[in-house]
């Protein structure tokens, strides 16, 4: 019977109800360049790893990725009964319950993070490189980059400038000026060096402002926006008779990263559209127009070029804007990506309507910041960005910076971000930082791989965003038929969790401690099946009607394996989990 029910789940293997990741230009991730979870590296035995919420005052003072007591195999089906006090959660395994495949999670590529990272010694860059990307460190697989400078750069400029400065230049029909420039070509070389840690990231760009002389008032500069320069849409605008040059820019653009060596797989055709702050490194652009610039030739090249277009952009208090380039050029859009700064928390059940308008096309949580998170408290930035998005429909996510110096720069002298903390502090020429964001993201670009499947959560969350206290999770099946499952537990308690699955299958359980994010991984019914590890039961069945019939009462649960109890030969150890930190910052191991 055990032997049937776990043929079943092979022939049921990873079917997807929603968006598909297939023809992305990206291989699936897997193999040996994929990572913890692919159907190279499938996971063995269950195990935790945690990451405080507190950011800790001292290295080393708080879990950071830090192995946990592994969750617990049980044998009865749903074991609550109304004499404990467990959370259930239950995910629905069922081929209905299988929603959006998933991509990856990342950090973006700025202007602050090529120029710190370029001030290392090349051994701490290969190392930084191997902590961002390599299989023992972040792994990360769906990254951004800037299309010119943005805020977090301390140089201002675009492809195209053709003048003095940024903003200042002359139009450039032809396109005859467009160039990387140094800091473009810093900037492509250095995303380049990304595959020498691993195999093909899904990257893309996005421009904060096209060339100024694109716009309606490229002469309009305003170095204090407290000077009445604030939201000027008809200046900071975009103007459509440039439509033409606007699709060369970002043809040249992908040919250019290309000459460098780097694919580029999506591109935004505004980061934040409606941001019109004078001065400020940004451009108003209307749906209407983005969806133009599409259907006018852009869609075509970039499809062309094996590049999708993500729409919008920005805030989710906007969602009729991808809405609208989607109708505008159904054709071409082939993505939605939303920002996460609406007022303190952004409502992402906008990702679910969407979906229901358009459901093949991809989504994402494309850009969050940390703005000054204080050592010693407690910050849920990451997760309370990551998991909300990916429940509601979201392939993957993107944290708002890499990397940065010590003062959160540089950045534009023109305003910019001066307090966004990124997952890197450059210190030195020979020494960096991970801040607690870095094992944050960690706790899901590590254990979520690329062609791993979101399944539908049916009970365990409580609470949402906008309580002071609440309990949220996401559950995927990866590639290995494994499960990743990443809690957070902003209930104010410990939380003794019992997971089971609608479709059978083995139940595990374990503690989320308070004040978390902790992630599962559960090797697939399969390893465990054959691991000659039966679970066994301990406690006593409840008989009766009722709740609590057939169900278990019991403070000492069945244990197959856990972390008290040496793995047998079969549930052996995943390599590359745990994750030390030497007091210079650097991780131990290679990729
Ligand atoms: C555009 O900016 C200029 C200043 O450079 C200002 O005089 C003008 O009123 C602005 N136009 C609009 C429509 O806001
Ligand atoms: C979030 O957006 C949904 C629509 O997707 C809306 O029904 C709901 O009221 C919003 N919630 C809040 C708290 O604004
Ligand atoms: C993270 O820390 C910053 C600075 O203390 C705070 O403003 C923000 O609300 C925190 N975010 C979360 C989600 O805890
Ligand atoms: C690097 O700078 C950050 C921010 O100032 C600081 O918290 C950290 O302790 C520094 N690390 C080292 C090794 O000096
Ligand atoms: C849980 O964590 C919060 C935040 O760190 C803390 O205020 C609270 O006292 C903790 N609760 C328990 C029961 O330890
Ligand atoms: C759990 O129950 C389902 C049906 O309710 C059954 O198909 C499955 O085999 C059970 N799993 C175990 C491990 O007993
Ligand atoms: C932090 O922990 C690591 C691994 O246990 C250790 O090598 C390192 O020296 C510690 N760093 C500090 C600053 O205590």
């Amino acid at each position: 019977m055990l032997l049937t029910s776990l043929g079943l789940t092979l022939l049921l293997a990873n079917s997807v109800a929603g968006q598909s990741i297939e023809g992305l230009g990206v291989s699936g991730g897997r193999g040996p360049r994929g990572g913890i979870g692919d159907d190279a590296h499938p996971v063995r035995r269950p195990q935790a790893l945690i990451t405080d919420a507190k950011i800790p005052i001292a290295p080393n003072t708080t879990r950071q990725l830090a192995p946990g007591p592994a969750p617990r195999l049980v044998l009865h089906n749903r074991t609550l009964s109304t004499c404990d006090n467990r959370r259930a959660v239950l995910i629905d395994s069922s081929t209905g319950g299988a929603q959006q495949e998933m991509l990856g999670f990342g950090h973006a590529w700025t202007g602050s993070t090529v120029s710190v990272l370029d001030s290392l010694d090349d051994d701490v860059f290969v190392q930084v490189m191997r902590d961002l990307f390599g299989q023992e460190g972040n792994n990360m697989n769906f990254m951004r980059h800037t299309i010119g400078s943005s805020d977090l750069d301390g140089n201002q400029y675009s492809y195209d400038d053709n003048g003095p400065s940024f903003n200042q230049g002359e139009p450039d029909l032809e396109l005859a000026n467009f160039d990387l420039g140094p800091h473009g070509r810093a900037m492509a070389k250095m995303i380049a060096r990304m595959g020498d840690v691993k195999g093909d990231v899904f990257l893309f760009g996005s421009p904060w402002s096209y060339p100024g002389w694109m716009k309606h008032n490229n002469l309009f500069i305003a170095p204090n926006l407290n000077e009445g320069s604030y939201s000027n849409i008809m200046n900071n605008s975009f103007n459509t008779k440039y439509i033409p040059q606007a699709i060369q820019y970002f043809t040249k653009y992908v040919d250019a990263f290309r000459d460098h060596g780097v694919t580029v797989n999506g591109l935004t055709l505004m980061n934040e559209p409606l941001n019109a702050q004078g001065g400020y490194p940004c451009m108003f652009l209307d749906a209407a127009d983005e969806a133009a610039i599409l259907a006018q030739g852009l869609g075509e090249e970039m499809h062309n070029r094996g590049v999708k277009v993500m729409a919008y952009d920005h805030n989710t208090d906007q969602p009729m804007y991808p809405l609208r380039v989607a109708q505008g050029a159904p054709e071409y859009t082939d993505m939605a990506a939303w920002h996460c700064y609406q007022g303190s928390v952004a409502n992402y059940s906008v990702i679910q309507d969407f979906h229901y308008a358009y459901p093949d096309k991809l989504q994402f949580m494309t850009e969050c910041s940390n703005y000054l998170p204080e050592a010693g408290s407690d910050n849920w930035s990451v997760a309370q960005n990551f998991i909300p998005p990916v429940r509601y429909g979201a392939s993957g996510a993107t944290m708002w910076v890499m990397a940065t110096d010590p003062d959160f720069g540089p950045h534009s002298p023109y305003g910019g971000c001066a307090g966004c903390l990124g997952s890197i502090i450059v210190n030195s020429s020979t020494t960096y930082t991970k801040t607690n964001d870095y094992f944050m993201v960690g706790q899901f670009s590590r254990f979520i791989r690329r062609g791993a499947v979101n399944y539908k959560v049916l009970e365990g969350v409580e609470g949402t965003t906008y309580d002071p206290n609440w309990f949220d999770l996401i559950a995927v099946k990866n590639p290995d038929m494994g499960w990743a499952v990443v809690f957070m537990n902003n209930l104010g308690s410990d939380q003794d969790v019992v997971l089971s699955f609608t479709a059978g299958g083995f139940e595990w359980e374990g503690t989320i401690p308070n004040a978390t994010v902790v992630t599962w991984l559960l090797p697939s019914d399969q390893i465990v099946g054959q691991s000659g590890v039966l679970p066994q039961a301990s406690g006593t069945a409840v008989s009766g009607t009722g709740t609590g019939e057939g169900r278990i009462c019991s403070t000492t649960s069945s244990v197959a394996s856990s972390s008290s109890a040496p793995p047998t030969s079969m549930l052996e150890p995943v390599p590359h989990t745990t994750h030390t930190i030497a007091a210079d910052g650097r991780s131990s191991g290679v990729a």
